[in-house]
């Protein structure tokens, strides 16, 4: 079984890509192979809308990074992306690439709404790996309902699984130990009481996502 990967954190050693990390420990752990993508630089860059794919069945634009990441991403198993949450959203190297998923498919005006029939059978698996501050996931929730649209107009076969891994407004917060978080709340004048509390929970978020890559191989 193969993944590929969007790690879509400017940030080195970000949160999200802390969870991708673990995505990827349990996925090859089991025997798949993982290759990323670092959405940033990956040379793709935005839909310059010419609608041509619903004619040519793939995108027209082949002066950058997109024709030889379309072919990878049919060939995968399994997409994962892996972001944190910027404005609601993923940030905008991401969405680049996300618009250019409109040339896999065609999609009709009727009068009632859009026809999406993609041109390929799709039966893949969609991983959301979302980081970010806020602690209750709302923030997430249009990020989420973007992935629930792509998966289902992609195709019935498709599934999608999500980790929201909330209240990491820190750099590397996910992979602190309490007496880092202490430390770091007592800086921000937030209570270093919850640094125990909430080392568990993020090594909870971390577990969410390696377990999740070693069952989509084994099962
Ligand atoms: C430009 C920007 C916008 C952000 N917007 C949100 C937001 O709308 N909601 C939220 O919960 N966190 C927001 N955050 C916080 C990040 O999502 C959070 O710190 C996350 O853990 C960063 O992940 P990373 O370390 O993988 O980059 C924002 C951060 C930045 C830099």
């Amino acid at each position: 079984m193969n993944a590929l990967a969007f790690a879509a954190s400017p940030r080195k050693n970000g949160n999200s890509t802390a969870l991708l990390n673990a995505y990827a420990e349990g996925f090859c752990g089991a025997g798949g192979s993982l290759e990323v993508i670092d959405a940033a630089r990956s040379r793709v860059g935005p839909c310059r809308g010419c609608l041509r794919c619903n004619l040519i069945k793939r995108c027209a634009v082949r002066d950058d990074g997109w024709p030889a990441l379309s072919e990878k991403i049919l060939a995968a198993d399994v997409l994962v992306f892996a972001a944190p949450v910027y404005f609601h959203h993923v940030p905008g190297p991401l969405k680049m690439i996300l618009d250019r998923f409109r040339s896999f498919l065609h999609v009709r005006i009727t009068e009632t709404g859009l026809v999406h029939m993609p041109w390929q059978e799709w039966r893949k698996h969609f991983v959301l790996l979302l980081a970010m501050g806020e602690p209750s996931g709302e923030d997430a929730r249009p990020v989420v309902e973007l992935f629930e649209f792509i998966t289902g107009v992609l195709g019935q076969g498709n599934r999608l699984s999500v980790v929201t891994a909330t209240g990491l407004a820190l750099a590397g917060q996910i992979s602190m130990d309490a007496v880092q978080l202490r430390d770091a709340y007592a800086k921000l004048g937030l209570d270093p009481g919850r640094a125990d509390e909430d080392r568990v929970r993020n090594l909870a978020f971390l577990k969410s996502a390696y377990e999740l890559g070693n069952s989509a191989v084994r099962s």
